[in-house]
């Protein structure tokens, strides 16, 4: 996605530790007209899956998920992360381990809102290890719903998410992937 990749290189910072700072518009001020475009991508990517639900987790998914669910005209639902949690029977619980922040959290969605039956596409706006996603992807089968997708804003290609999201068998589409960060510079995969 071309206005993305602009976006990356002019206004994305390399960190230490092989992490990209994409304050100005992505995770923390946000930008709309960006945010709809990437929405409208999305739905191009995946219109012939037939989703009924979009899935995303708190915080910086719900601006990219909630501009696809407007596209698609379907419900946005946002993973909530807790630190740990007293298990209750109205929940769907799993624990994904961050390797950049080094702590586990639980992802929990209400039973209310994912049905056996449901077509979710899983929206997030970093793939790195894969953690998140494949968290929400269990959510969605311990609701005895069907994954169609997993739509990613920035894919650290270099880091094992993507692949690992493959051989699972998913659908991954990520907007634009990057080979590396390194010596402070963005390379994307395909230069
Ligand atoms: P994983 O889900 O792919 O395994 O990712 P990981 O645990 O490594 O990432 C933890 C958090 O850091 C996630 O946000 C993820 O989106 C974010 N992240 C990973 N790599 C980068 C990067 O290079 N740049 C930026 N800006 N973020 C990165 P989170 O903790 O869920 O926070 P948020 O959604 O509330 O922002
Ligand atoms: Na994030
Ligand atoms: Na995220």
């Amino acid at each position: 996605m071309e206005l993305l990749r602009q976006k990356v290189i002019n206004e994305g910072i390399v960190l230490e530790g092989q992490v990209l700072k994409v304050d100005s518009f992505l995770n923390h001020q946000m930008d709309p007209v960006l945010m709809q475009a990437i929405g409208k991508t999305f739905t191009q990517l995946f219109a012939d899956t037939g989703v009924t639900t979009i899935l995303t987790i708190e915080s910086s998914g719900i601006a990219p998920g909630i501009m696809t669910a407007l596209e698609f005209g379907v419900p946005l639902i946002f993973a909530r992360k807790q630190k740990s949690l007293t298990l209750t029977e109205d929940i769907f619980v799993e624990t994904v381990y961050s390797y950049t922040k080094k702590q586990s959290n639980d992802i929990t969605v209400s039973k209310k809102f994912i049905h056996p039956g449901d077509r979710v596409l899983i929206i997030d706006d970093f793939l790195a290890n894969g953690e998140a996603a494949s968290g929400l992807a269990r959510i969605v089968k311990q609701a005895g719903a069907e994954v169609v997708g997993i739509g990613i804003v920035i894919e650290k290609s270099f880091q094992p998410g993507a692949q690992l999201l493959i051989d699972e068998g998913y659908r991954l589409e990520s907007l634009v992937r990057i080979r590396s960060l390194d010596n402070g510079r963005v390379e994307f995969v395909d230069e």
